[in-house]
Parts: C-alpha cells; structure tokens; sequence
C-alpha cells in the first residue's frame, strides 16, 4: 500500500473513521482535505471511544504525523477543544500535527450567517451542521476569506478582519436584522488562536512532497461523501466541498500522479442527516429498527439520520466519480436480523429508467426506486473474522453489490470496534 484516498461513497457517517483507523497502521501520514468540523469520525478501541472533527483520525497512534490540508476550512475553537480531548486521553500530538498555512479559517461570522441563513430559507433549509462551513467556503471562493498565514502576520489579519468585517457588518446588520460584531474583541480571540495554532502551521504541500520523496506512505482521509460533494452530491442539499476523491488532490497540492488507490466506504445500507432528497429511505417501521440497532445519531450534532435501503445507483456513480478500485462495506451486522433485505438497482421516473445518479433533483425527489429483494441471513455476524465464516446468504448480498458496482469489496466491518473487520 502506499498512497491512499479514502472516501465516503454516500452521503457520509459510512464508517470512514473505523477505516482510516485500521489503515493507519500501515500508513506514515494522514490528511484531511476537506470539510471541517461539520465532520465527525468515530473510532473505537480498549472500550474508548473518539470522536474526531478535525484532527485526522491517524492521531490515535502512536507516530503518525496527522495533516490538516489546505482544502479544509478551520474553527480554531473547535480545534482547541478537540486538543484539549486529546491531552485529558493522554494521546501525545507533539511535533506529529501538521496544518496548512493556507487552509481557510472560520470566523465567528461565518457561524452566525449560517445560522441566520437556514433561519430565512424555512422549510427550504439545507439542514447543515451550523458549523460556518457553508458561508466559510463561499468567501474562499468570493475572495474574502481570511487564512491561517495571514492570521500570522498581525499586519495583514488586521487589514483583512477590517475588510471583510465592514461587509460581514453590513450583511447581519441590514439583511438579517442582528447585532453586528465587534472587530476589536474578534482580533483579540483570534491573536489568541494565533499563539494556538503557530506551532503546527507550515506549507504541507511541501511537507507531503518531501514525505512522497522519501517513499513515506500517505492516506488521504475524506470527510462527508461523494454525494454530499458540491459538485458531484444532491445539490443544493450538500456541503460546500469536493468531498470525493478530486478534493484531495486540491485540498493537499498533491498530483494525481501520485495516488495509487482510491477505497470507497459505504454502509450495507443508506443513511442521510439533514434534508435532501433520499430515494431509498424507509417509510415503515424499519427506520427505527435500523436506527436503533445503527446507533443512526450524529456523531457531530446528535441528530437522528435518515435511514434506508442500499442505493446501487448512488453506489454506481461514486464508484465512477471517485474511481473506486475497492470497497469497504461497513455495519453489515446492522442488517443481521431482518428477515429480507432490498437493493435499489434503478429508479424510474415518467417512464424512464436511471441507472446512473441523476443530476435533476425532481428526479431525485419523485422517481421510484427500482428494488431487488435477497433473502435475509438472521443470525448474528458481529463474532465473524473470516469472510469464509459469513452466512450463506450475507455473502450473496455482498456478491450482489459487488456485481452492480462491478468493484471488489475489499473490507467488510461487523462491529464498531477495530477488531470486528473482515479483510476479504
Ligand atoms: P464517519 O463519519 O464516516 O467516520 O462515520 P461516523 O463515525 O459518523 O458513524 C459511523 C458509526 O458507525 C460510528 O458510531 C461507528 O462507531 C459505527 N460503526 C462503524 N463500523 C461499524 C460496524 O461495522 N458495525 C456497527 N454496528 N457500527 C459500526
Ligand atoms: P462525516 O465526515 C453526514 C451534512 C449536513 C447537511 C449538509 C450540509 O462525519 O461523514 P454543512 O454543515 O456541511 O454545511 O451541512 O451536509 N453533513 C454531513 N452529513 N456526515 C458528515 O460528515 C456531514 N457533514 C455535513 O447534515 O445535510
Ligand atoms: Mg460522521
């Protein structure tokens, strides 16, 4: 193994931080690319559990060096406080985090402008974490965003909180009718955080090339999924980053000439938080059976998810737009009980079929989902190391996404724990 992306092939919380656990240990560097603390990966070992959302999951062992890419956005906050739960569990971070100079930071603005703009959509909201992610990016791209390096430079973060702040000022002010911010106490927090972050800030686009050059092995860790993508995902009802494979290469500076594999993670089933069309959601009672027996809740924002079938169309297009060379199927115990379980192979929508996502969210919102049913397994999985071991018919349910998805599964997870995994 050596340079690795690793993507959600859903619409996130697929199981990517039990993942990018267990191939941490064959790895020497772990990047986040995109997102922020929207995301949060959960591992679980020796009766602990972490809950990672920004810090890349790698951090848990021992010697990895951890890099927060330029393509992430930054609450210095939260990355405070999730340094402040790394020390009470005595994990050593030191001279191991790297952070690039030129990821974006989030400002208590972009906070609130997120807030208030879910306010004023209604029931068009988006549902979004409230984290700033959203209004965070759209000043990346609109050019009023403020960077880790020009935090450094007290000179050049005081001329740029000034700037952006008079508009900032005007937007809550005017539009939303709230109070506007103070410039001098935001300087002073954030001259705070810059003593914060000083330590880990350098140009990791040059430390991953230096890492590339002495043959160091790196694992890119993606946040949300490829159909949360701003380009790729259910648009408007995304996140406002490439989370699918191509986010990596510009989130970090890394060439694609660079990446050997690309493993796509997806649940045996769907789930979704926040709004958005979800084709194979449950309509029945297995929504809270599944839900209950998933644990189904935010790891970030304690939400319930949405839960349903497994999506082969959605599967179908992440395999084509991540280029996924194998799968990681994860909670396949989740489904241990049920009697007989679906996958959506289509969906039909006036008399057309689709196999491949379709772009036209009516579509999305008002095709029907196209199922084949297989025959359950009912008996548990949880205790199984071998794929040899697994119930006849779980191995003919993995065989059948296999065959949909032509793509080799790779990886399947019978437990939250590092130990229920099958390496197939
Ligand atoms: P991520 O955002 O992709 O890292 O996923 P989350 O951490 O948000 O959600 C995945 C949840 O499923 C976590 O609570 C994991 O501990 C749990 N999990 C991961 N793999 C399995 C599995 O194979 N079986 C079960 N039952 N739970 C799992
Ligand atoms: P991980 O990395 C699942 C969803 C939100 C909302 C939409 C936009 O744990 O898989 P945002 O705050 O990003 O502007 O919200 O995206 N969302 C996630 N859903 N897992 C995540 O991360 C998510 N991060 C954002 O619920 O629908
Ligand atoms: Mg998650």
């Amino acid at each position: 193994m050596s340079n690795v992306i690793l993507v959600g092939a859903q619409w996130g919380d697929e199981g990517k931080g039990k993942m990018i656990d267990l191939l941490a240990r064959k790895s020497d560097v772990i990047v986040r690319y995109q997102g922020g603390n929207n995301a949060g990966h959960t591992v679980k070992f020796s009766n602990k559990t972490f809950i990672l959302h920004i810090i890349p999951s790698g951090i848990l062992h021992p010697g990895k060096v951890c890099v927060i890419g330029n393509g992430v956005v930054i609450d210095p906050k939260a990355l405070q406080e999730e340094l402040e739960m790394l020390r009470r569990n005595q994990i050593n971070f030191h001279n191991r985090l790297l952070i690039s100079e030129q990821a974006h930071l989030i400002m208590p603005y972009h906070r609130l402008i997120d807030e208030y703009l879910e306010r004023a959509k209604g029931k068009g909201k988006i549902g979004t974490t409230k984290k700033g992610i959203g209004p965070c990016y759209a000043d990346k791209v609109a050019r009023l965003g403020i960077r880790v390096i020009d935090l450094l430079n007290d000179r050049v973060f005081r001329q740029r909180l000034r700037l952006v702040l008079t508009e900032k000022n005007l937007l809550l002010k005017k539009i939303f009718r709230e109070q506007i911010l103070s410039y001098e106490k935001i300087y002073k927090t954030y001259t705070q955080y810059r003593s914060l972050l000083k330590p880990y800030v350098r140009n990791t686009s040059i430390y991953l090339d230096e890492a590339y050059r002495r043959h160091k092995k790196v694992l890119f860790e993606g946040a949300q999924g490829t159909l949360l993508d701003v380009d790729h995902g259910t648009y408007p009802y995304v996140t406002s980053s490439n989370a699918s494979a191509g986010g990596a290469l510009t989130g970090t500076g890394v060439s694609p000439a660079r990446i050997d594999r690309v493993i796509g993670v997806m649940k045996a089933y769907t789930t979704r938080v926040g709004e958005g069309p979800f084709p194979t959601e449950f309509t029945t009672s297995l929504m809270e059976i599944i839900r209950k027996k998933g644990e189904e809740y935010g790891a970030t924002t304690g939400r319930p998810r949405r839960c349903g079938w497994f999506d082969a169309v959605i599967g179908r297009y992440s395999v084509l737009v991540n280029g996924l060379g194998e799968l990681a199927i994860m909670k396949l115990d989740v489904l241990d009980e049920l009697p007989e379980i679906k996958i959506c192979v289509a969906y039909r929508y006036k008399g057309k079929t689709y196999e491949y996502f379709p772009s036209d969210i009516e579509v999305i919102e008002h095709g029907t989902p196209v199922y084949e049913a297989l025959p359950g397994w009912q008996t548990p999985t949880t205790h199984i190391r071998k794929y040899s071991a697994l119930p006849k018919n779980a191995k003919k349910y993995l065989k059948r996404i296999e065959t949909i998805l032509k793509t080799p599964i790779s990886v399947v997870s019978v437990g939250s724990s590092r130990v229920q995994t099958i390496f197939v």
